[in-house]
């Protein structure tokens, strides 16, 4: 059984305010939004069709999860070009945030490539959990220490299509 934590609707409210804060920041100017696949992409979907601005998307894929805990080892699965980041102003777009590693390795990745501005914005963050301090710009919500599944988020590759976000009752 699953146990709502945020409906739809909360999820769509809170999108949208996040969306009109980062076009308040932007304006005009481009933005290069990096999805993480697999776990952005219903986030990064809903957030780019509710942003106003100039924008364009690109994915990155990265590993480290196994089931529920964290392996520190991150991977990379799928890259992007430096020529679709440099001198460009980016953000990466995070499903959620718990230790911190993934995040910590995808800045670097990015910020190798010498982007004009680089920010971070993320679904959920586990801020409890972190084990390495990460500076994050835009949050969706903080959460408690819970796995949490659905709108992209899954348990062993289950439930990442439900619209809402829930916690598994066992
Ligand atoms: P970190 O490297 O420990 O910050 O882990 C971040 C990644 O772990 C996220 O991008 C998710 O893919 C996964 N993850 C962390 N917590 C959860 C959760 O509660 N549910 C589903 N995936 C999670
Ligand atoms: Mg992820």
């Amino acid at each position: 059984m699953i146990k709502k934590l945020y409906t739809q609707k909360e999820i769509n409210n809170r999108i949208k305010e996040i969306a009109n804060e980062l076009y308040k920041q932007y304006k005009n100017e481009e933005v290069v939004f990096i999805c993480t696949l697999k776990g952005a992409v219903f986030f990064a979907c809903d957030l780019l069709k509710k942003y106003k601005g100039n924008a364009r998307i690109e994915f990155l894929r990265v590993s480290s999860y196994n089931g529920k805990n964290t392996t520190g080892k991150i991977e990379l699965n799928l890259s992007i070009s430096k020529d679709n980041i440099e001198n460009k102003n980016v953000i990466i777009i995070e499903d959620i945030i718990d230790t911190g590693y993934t995040l910590k390795f995808l800045k670097e990745y990015i910020n190798d490539m010498k982007p004009k501005s680089l920010k971070i914005c993320t679904l959920l963050d586990k801020k409890a959990r972190r084990k390495i301090k990460i500076e994050v710009d835009y949050t969706g919500f903080e959460i408690d220490d819970l796995f949490v599944v659905g709108y992209g988020l899954d348990y062993k590759e289950q439930y990442r299509n439900l619209p809402y976000i829930g916690v598994i009752k066992e």
